[in-house]
């Protein structure tokens, strides 16, 4: 019976998918989605819907280079550059700043460059910036390997433990290797959580390569989690091993991209129940909906993460106010760690200048969760207080996707950006 069920459902939602031919995928305002896109003129076809980031970067009429690098422990990670604007520098122009970019969990580096004209990735590079477009292990920009396959087990062993102590040191030398620049580093939520990894373990080369850090919705203390999502993360580690035995480890808590093409696009109502289910994780904000950059946003800001990461995340919500190294239970922290408990990140060791921003409806990264890591930073590190993004329902995914994101916030971050 239940099997009947799953099929029929799935059945109606390919043939939805299959019928519906219309070719122009964004529209201005939501109600035309509710028409014949192909026949209405507020209506057109965006191409960056199905584009990888340097395909996204050229057709906007950009430069971009792509550096593929390998880090300590083997894998391949490509990050790509925008060197400079529209118009190339004339040779008069003094060596830009240059700024690296991390994306959050579970999205990629296309989230930087996808809302158009609107992209905190474009923004920076015209106002002057050389921008770098990171992105840590896992993500479809980040699975290679000198020895291991995505099919195996190995590849996936990991948490934001090894991004921070792999992976952003790797992308950090590149970067200063080719521009010989201090480097301001910009981090959304999980891409922040990174930073501080690697801003602990190496305090010294951090504060020698990185000018500041800014940090979007930082994910570090996460127990004042205030998402209805909660309640399923108490399951998770009985979840867990079943979802390790039929996955290999790897992660896809959005489902992926061609997946959610086929759920959340073809008709407007799929979009609502796509956009309903993130927002019980992130917060609720139906006025920063933006009908023309959502089709894209919903599809393409979906990466796989590992179980790991995942459940190091949960670990954070649901074991209390720590900010630590992962928990494998009291025996095997004594053989990995040699203590019961995992040592903690400790981060009066941080040396960089941190700029904190906030805002008030997300579900996640909350007012006491930021307060506290506000809190254990070391004063000399904190030239401003925390900043509250000047919007109340403004939430976790806005950071990257809201209609107003430009006035709310990143015209706040190209201010801040030139005071470091
Ligand atoms: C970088 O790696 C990607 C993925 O393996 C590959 O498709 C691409 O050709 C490489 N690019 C360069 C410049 O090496
Ligand atoms: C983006 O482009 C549109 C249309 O050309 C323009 O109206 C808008 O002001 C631009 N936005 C930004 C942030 O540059
Ligand atoms: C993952 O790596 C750790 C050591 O870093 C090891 O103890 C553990 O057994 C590995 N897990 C799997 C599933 O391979
Ligand atoms: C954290 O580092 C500070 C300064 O380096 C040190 O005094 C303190 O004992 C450390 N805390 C822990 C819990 O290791
Ligand atoms: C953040 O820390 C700074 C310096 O330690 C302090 O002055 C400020 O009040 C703190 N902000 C909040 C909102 O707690």
């Amino acid at each position: 019976m239940r099997w009947i069920l799953f099929s029929a459902i799935v059945v109606i939602i390919l043939s939805l998918y299959l019928f519906k031919g219309y070719r122009n995928n964004v529209c201005k305002t939501f109600s035309d989605y509710y028409t014949n896109t192909d026949h209405n003129e507020n209506c057109y076809y965006n191409p960056d819907a199905h584009l990888k980031v340097d395909e996204i970067v050229k057709r906007r009429g950009y430069p971009v280079e792509v550096h593929n690098i390998t880090t300590e422990d083997g894998y391949i990670i490509t990050v790509f550059r925008i060197p400079f604007g529209k118009k190339k520098p004339s040779i008069k122009e003094k060596a830009r700043q240059p700024v690296f970019l991390l994306h959050g969990g579970v999205f990629n580096s296309e989230s930087y460059i996808n809302i158009g004209n609107k992209s905190l990735g474009f923004l920076l590079v015209d106002a002057g910036y050389d921008v770098w477009l990171g992105t840590f292990r896992g993500t479809k920009y980040a699975r290679n390997h000198k020895s291991l396959s995505t099919t195996e087990r190995d590849f996936w062993n990991f948490s934001f433990h090894e991004m921070g102590i792999y992976d952003i040191p790797a992308q950090i030398d590149l970067v200063s290797d080719i521009t010989k620049q201090e480097i301001i580093y910009i981090g959304y939520s999980l891409g922040a959580t990174n930073a501080f990894v690697y801003g602990v373990t190496y305090p010294e080369t951090a504060r020698k390569k990185i000018k500041a850090f800014i940090c979007l919705a930082p994910a570090a203390f996460l127990y004042e989690w205030k998402s209805p999502t909660k309640h399923i993360l108490r399951f998770w580690s009985y979840i867990e091993p079943i979802a390790e035995y039929f996955t290999n480890g790897i992660l896809y808590l959005r489902l992926p991209h061609k997946l959610r093409s086929i759920l959340c696009l073809p008709y407007p109502f799929q979009m609502d129940i796509c956009q309903f289910v993130d927002m019980l994780l992130w917060g609720f904000d139906y006025e920063q909906s933006d009908p023309e950059t959502l089709p894209i946003t919903l599809i393409q800001n979906s990466d796989a993460i590992s179980i790991k990461t995942f459940s190091h995340i949960s670990q954070l919500v649901i074991n209390g106010r720590k900010f630590q190294q992962f928990d494998y239970g009291q025996n095997k922290n004594k053989e990995m760690y040699g203590t019961k408990e995992p040592p903690i990140y400790n981060l009066t060791e941080f040396r960089v200048p941190v700029y904190l921003i906030r805002s008030e409806n997300d579900f996640l990264v909350t007012k006491e969760n930021i307060e506290k890591l506000n809190s254990s930073l070391p004063e000399k590190v904190k030239p401003y207080d925390i900043y509250v993004v000047r919007n109340e329902r403004f939430n976790h995914g806005d950071f990257v996707i809201a209609r107003d994101v430009v006035p709310l916030l990143y015209n706040h971050i190209l201010d801040i950006i030139t005071k470091f």
